[in-house]
């Protein structure tokens, strides 16, 4: 029964240190078995997701060395088999990016399908599409997908639509085919941009990512290198919500504040004062907020993995109507019900949400429904009156490093609770 107990109201003051993208670090470490030299990957967060992929690769045979928590040596030259499975690696999205890595080094992979987040349909028919025109055959079978091709030869890919995850898994499989593919409508995001300097680090040669067309002429082996993952975008935005919510006063340490313009941009239209410097952002509220539309969008757009802590800040924008489109995941507002426990007033219908804006939240027992959603009824709960429990936190656990001892440390009242008795005195202390 592991809970986070949270009491509020206390505003988030001072400064947080901000841990390695994990939607970065995935796609990173399995491009890592691409080369049979030894790679070392620094800043990578301590969290479930990241664990469970090394773990996997441990179980093909890839030696992994922690360095220390944020770092590790990787040399995937005895990998034993192309099949990975097992029933961590089926509950996470990640896992399909051993399929491109396998069939750009090996031409044959047979990964145990995806799970993920429970945020809506999310298909994989444009990352079978990009596979296929590199020349490889898919089929599924046992829950798993498996890809096989004698060799993979160059393609010109127009993705029907714009995916973070095909785009990745793409350019992994066309880093070591024959001949130059063109990835047309590719994924903008900071993690593609990331995975795409980091094998231009091991040999690759891949042009154009960050904009919409993405150029990667094949190379016939990649080598070895020493990497340093970038920020997590997310990570840092909910930081800076989390200082909105509460009207703090928060500083996000070690973060690029381009990845993070979209979301300083909603948060001065609310009324926050946001100040940047070159590696941190200062995000004040000390204004009462005012509402705003939202429409989520790939990147540079407002992110689909920020909205629900957007909507539980603007359930606290008082006298005003706030309009939340999400574009992306079709079933992302399972968390709204969990919010109206604490008093929020929303309306759903469709893919959009209706917030209006109330004075205060009221603690209640609520259940993370995924990842983002469960990171925000966390922030919610620590701007909420009274006490509040947050439960199923493995979900959040899989994409935030010690997220209530960094909360704690800006003045939170949060912890982990692990059995009736330490949540009895948790309430008590409330009181
Ligand atoms: C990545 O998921 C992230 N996951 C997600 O983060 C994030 O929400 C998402 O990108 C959007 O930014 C990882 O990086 C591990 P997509 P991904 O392919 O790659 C449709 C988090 O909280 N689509 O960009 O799976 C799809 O259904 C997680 O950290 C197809 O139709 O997302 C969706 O509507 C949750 N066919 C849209 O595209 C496909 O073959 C975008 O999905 C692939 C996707």
């Amino acid at each position: 029964m592991e809970q986070y107990a949270i009491w509020g109201v206390n505003p988030l003051v001072s400064e947080v240190e901000i841990g390695g993208a994990k939607n970065a670090a995935l796609p990173i470490l399995a491009a890592a078995i691409m080369t049979d030299e030894t790679v070392i990957i620094d800043n990578l967060p301590d969290i479930k997701d990241i664990n469970v992929l090394l773990t996997a690769m441990q179980n093909i045979g890839v030696f992994i060395e922690r360095i220390d928590r944020h770092k590790v040596k990787i040399n995937a030259s005895r990998i034993h088999t192309t099949v990975v499975e097992g029933e961590n690696i089926r509950k996470m999205r990640a896992s399909y990016y051993f399929v491109g890595a396998l069939l750009g080094k090996y031409k044959a992979a047979d990964v145990a399908l995806p799970g993920g987040c429970a945020i809506g349909n999310r298909a994989i028919d444009q990352h079978e599409k990009g596979f296929k025109a590199l020349g490889a055959k898919i089929r599924y079978e046992h829950g798993s997908i498996i890809a096989e091709a004698i060799d993979l030869t160059s393609a010109n890919i127009f993705m029907d639509v714009v995916s973070v995850g095909a785009t990745i898994n793409i350019m992994m499989a066309a880093v070591l085919a024959e001949g130059q593919t063109v990835i047309e409508n590719a994924a903008k995001e900071p993690h593609v941009v990331d995975l795409a300097n980091f094998l231009n680090s091991m040999g690759a040669n891949i042009k154009g990512a960050g904009t919409d067309i993405i150029r990667v002429k094949g190379v016939t082996s990649l080598h070895g290198t020493e990497y340093t993952v970038i920020p997590d975008q997310i990570e840092a935005g909910t930081f800076m919500m989390a200082a909105a919510i509460t009207k703090g006063d928060v500083t996000v340490k070690n973060v690029i504040p381009k990845h993070l313009e979209c979301i300083s941009a909603k948060l001065e239209e609310i009324g926050c004062e946001v100040m940047e410097s070159d590696d941190a952002i200062r995000v004040v509220a000390s204004k009462r907020l005012s509402g705003t539309q939202v429409k989520t969008m790939p990147y540079p757009g407002y992110p689909t993995d920020m909205q629900p802590q957007i909507a539980v800040t603007l359930g606290l924008s008082m006298g005003y109507t706030s309009i939340i489109k999400e574009s992306i995941f079709e079933n992302r507002f399972k968390y709204l019900d969990e919010l109206r426990k604490m008093g929020g007033v929303v309306t759903v219908e469709g893919n959009i949400a209706i917030i209006e804006g109330v004075q205060e939240y009221q603690g209640a027992s609520v259940t993370a429904p995924d990842l983002r959603a469960g990171a925000a009824l966390v922030i919610a709960a620590l701007a909420a009156d009274g006490f509040s429990t947050v439960d199923q936190i493995q979900y959040i656990e899989r994409g935030y490093e010690d997220f209530p001892e960094k909360l704690a440390s800006l003045g939170g009242r949060i912890r982990k609770v692990t059995n009736p008795e330490e949540l009895k005195k948790a309430r008590l202390r409330a009181v």
